[in-house]
């Protein structure tokens, strides 16, 4: 029998070399493996046997039907690349492979930049998590003082500083005025620092991690009108000629005299009203994008710099704020932008 079965291995191989399809392939897997196959025809053989016999030709009758199973599935693959290979179905449609794209805050972000870059401003970039030092004392707000409540900020927990305080998460880009007149020393200075900040806000036009662009100029005979033109600039650049803005007096600590620039609201064409209610996003016609004013002298004088000598201004404007107003966009909340639905980001 052990003859026989080197025989049958022989023969298997002559005839798979014949094989060079699936049916010829699936003919010659009947011939041997099938129920009324040869190797079947072995094992009936064995019911005549001793044990001893059984047990060690059974062994050899096993691993041959082994072997043979193995090359049939080599085969087969063997077929599969070759009819991969030679096939070519040139009207098939081809594979579309999915292109990420950049987030819209960040189209926004590098846009603003490059509007700053024509004119001259330097970008930098201020801390995330920063000491409470300097997003409020340095910027001429004390501790316990009710101004700091408008930044509704988050606290890190740790141990306090003696001289910089507690560690927040930067609530506003304003923090890094003072850190920018450290290291630059002596204006002039022309800053726009684009950085994250939280706070504890969510609602349509609020999100509790949101990017600011903060601006600040400071030289000597700097005044008003520089930062009304600077930013009219930026407003010309980034939305239509046809919207309106306007300058509405405010209060700053950190800024004297101190105001808000408003946007004619995108969404209801600045009527304040949408489908006879109140527009939802500025309830008015107008939008607020953020607020300036001539840097405190305080604030000068954190930094190492003498107010006697240099004035300066500052502005600070949230970049989804600015964002949603652009013309035509008709974004109704900016929660969208961050609540990772796909569908609305792969539109850009
Ligand atoms: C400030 O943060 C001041 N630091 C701005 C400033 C800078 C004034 C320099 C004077 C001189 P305010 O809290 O108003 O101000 O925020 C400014 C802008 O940031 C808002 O008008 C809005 O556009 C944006 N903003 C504020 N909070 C959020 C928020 N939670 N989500 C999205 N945008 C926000």
């Amino acid at each position: 029998m052990i003859q026989q079965l080197s025989a049958t291995k022989k023969s298997f191989h002559e005839a798979l070399q014949q094989c060079t399809d699936f049916n010829s392939l699936k003919k010659l897997s009947l011939a041997y493996l099938g129920r009324k196959g040869i190797i079947n025809n072995f094992l009936y053989q064995m019911v005549n046997k001793t044990d001893e016999e059984k047990k060690r030709v059974g062994k050899e009758i096993n691993e041959l039907k082994m072997q043979i199973e193995v090359e049939i599935k080599h085969s087969e693959q063997t077929i599969l690349n070759q009819s991969e290979d030679t096939w070519i179905d040139v009207t098939f449609p081809g594979r579309k492979r999915k292109k990420g794209s950049v987030h819209l805050t960040t189209t926004a972000l590098e846009e603003i930049n490059h509007i700053f870059e024509r004119l001259g401003f330097t970008r930098v970039r201020y801390r995330e998590v920063e000491w409470e030092y300097f997003a409020f004392e340095a910027l001429n707000m004390p501790k316990n003082h009710p101004a700091r409540d408008d930044f509704e900020t988050f606290f890190i927990e740790g141990d306090e500083d003696k001289t910089y305080g507690k560690i927040v998460l930067t609530p506003h880009t304003s923090s890094g005025q003072v850190r920018e007149m450290m290291r630059v020393k002596k204006p002039p200075i022309k800053m726009i620092n684009i950085a994250k900040c939280y706070r504890r806000n969510w609602d349509i036009t609020h999100t509790p991690m949101f990017h600011q662009f903060e601006g600040l100029c400071i030289d000597k005979n700097i005044n008003l009108t520089h930062l009304k033109g600077t930013i009219e600039y930026f407003v010309r650049e980034f939305f239509d000629d046809r919207r309106k803005v306007r300058f509405r007096p405010f209060h700053f600590q950190f800024t004297e005299p101190s105001f808000e620039l408003d946007i004619s609201c995108d969404i209801c064409d600045g009527s304040g009203m949408k489908k006879d209610a109140l527009c939802r996003v500025c309830k008015s016609g107008w939008l607020e994008l953020g607020g300036a004013g001539m840097v405190h002298p305080n604030v000068l004088k954190a930094g190492g710099i003498d107010p006697t000598i240099y004035t300066g201004w500052a502005f600070g404007f949230g970049v989804e704020r600015n964002f949603m107003m652009k013309q035509g966009l008709k974004l109704d909340d900016v929660r969208i932008l961050y609540n990772g639905d796909i569908r609305f980001l792969q539109q850009f």
